[in-house]
């Protein structure tokens, strides 16, 4: 049998593909998408813009506005109504192979999926509050994608909750080879549509690995909130060999940067949460520097994320969606670079499986007669 030494587990390190988008610096603990650092995006631009930098790397380009389309079966369950939907749209719309459309079709399809995304998961959560979404007026009169997606979904915007989605939107936007987004990109790679590539890439992220953790903070915070007693729950979680959401990254040996600007975002917003969040924060630093000397575990963008989405009132269950929301400007971005490659990404596998065998040899098989 042959060895591959090369094998690394989680493909931790291993470099993929080759990306003008961004990439997380992995020491500096900066963001910088298409080499703008996000510090000079968050309350400069909308999200819509930052979406035309992400695939046209032009800050006047903007996402396009949603076009009319009432999605048939929503469930209420915004992630998996915003898989299954986008993957139909692919079906509605009779969207193109991307190996047989042109790169301009490409990104035209990927604005209109883009933006009607947003509007699944806006249809969808109001279907799980038991409310009609808003009528096309009401929602026209919203300026920016967060205020109008706020409006689709409860009929009214407060300018706090659309300042939180729209920078928790732009700060996690794009974040290089994430598990989603090389989901997205190997799927594009075998030349299929592009709404089946952004479906796939919606079901990578729901997992609490990668976009599922703010769900899982709040309750920490609550926990912690009603017991008064940080120290202790920090202790008792790795005393059980629990992992703290929120903390550590794969990438990051530093601080993560949207941590930073998510938890200025959540005092500017007067979060009721902030001083428990920052308490938590602070006794779990300490606790994980203690736990693992040798492994910088730092807060990355979850834990603050879940903080400034609790200002928007987000529920709980709805955050992975408002994750997917964020990611349509990466996924578009990255699908359209992988359409450029034009080759198919189709890594080896290292067989550590039994040697040649009879069939006799397998548990179960029927005794020769
Ligand atoms: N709390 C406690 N211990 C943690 C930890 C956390 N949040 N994150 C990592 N560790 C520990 C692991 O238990 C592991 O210890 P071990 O070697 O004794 O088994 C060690 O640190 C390395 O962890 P590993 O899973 O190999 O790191 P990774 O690079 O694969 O993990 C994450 C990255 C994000 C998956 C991981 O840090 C994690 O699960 N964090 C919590 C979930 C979360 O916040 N997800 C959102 C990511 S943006």
């Amino acid at each position: 049998m042959s060895t591959n030494n090369d094998f690394k587990p989680g493909l931790e390190g291993v470099v993929a593909v080759e990306t003008e988008i961004a990439e997380p610096d992995r020491e500096g603990g900066v963001l910088r998408y298409r080499g703008i650092d996000i510090e000079q995006l968050v309350g400069h631009y909308p999200y819509e813009n930052v979406w035309g930098l992400l695939v046209d790397d032009d800050l006047s380009v903007k996402m396009p506005d949603p076009e009319p389309y009432e999605p048939a079966g929503l469930t209420g369950n915004a992630p998996a109504d915003l898989q299954a939907e986008t993957a139909r749209l692919a079906g509605e719309w009779k969207l193109g192979k991307l190996n047989e459309i042109s790169d301009e079709q490409a990104r035209e399809d990927l604005g209109r999926l883009s933006a009607q995304m947003m509007e699944i998961v806006a249809r969808s959560a109001a279907k799980a509050d038991g409310r009609e979404p808003a009528a096309d007026d009401v929602v026209a009169r919203g300026e920016t994608a967060a205020e109008r997606f706020l409006l689709r979904w409860r009929g009214e915007a407060d300018p706090r909750h659309v300042k939180a989605i729209d920078t928790y939107w732009i700060c996690t936007a794009e974040h290089g080879l994430n598990a989603s987004t090389f989901t997205a990109r190997i799927i594009a790679s075998t030349g299929a549509d592009t709404g089946a590539a952004m479906s796939g890439a919606v079901g990578a992220l729901s997992g609490p690995l990668h976009g599922g953790a703010p769900a899982r903070v709040l309750p920490m915070l609550d926990e912690v909130a009603r017991t008064n007693d940080p120290e202790r729950y920090v202790r008792d979680l790795l005393d059980r060999h629990e992992r703290i959401m929120g903390f550590g990254h794969r990438v990051y040996r530093a601080e993560d940067p949207r941590a930073r600007l998510l938890r200025r975002t959540a005092k500017e917003l007067g979060s009721p949460r902030f001083e428990v969040a920052e308490e938590l924060e602070r006794v779990a630093l300490a606790a994980l520097r203690e736990h693992k000397p040798d492994r910088p575990l730092e807060t990355n963008v979850e834990f603050w994320s879940a903080v400034v989405l609790d200002v928007a009132e987000i529920p709980h269950d709805l955050t992975p969606a408002m994750f997917a929301c964020a990611r349509v400007a990466g996924w578009s971005a990255h699908i359209l670079e992988e359409k450029r490659t034009g080759r198919l990404i189709r890594p080896s596998a290292q067989y550590v499986g039994p040697g040649e065998r009879p069939a006799s040899a397998v548990d179960g098989a029927p005794v020769p007669s």
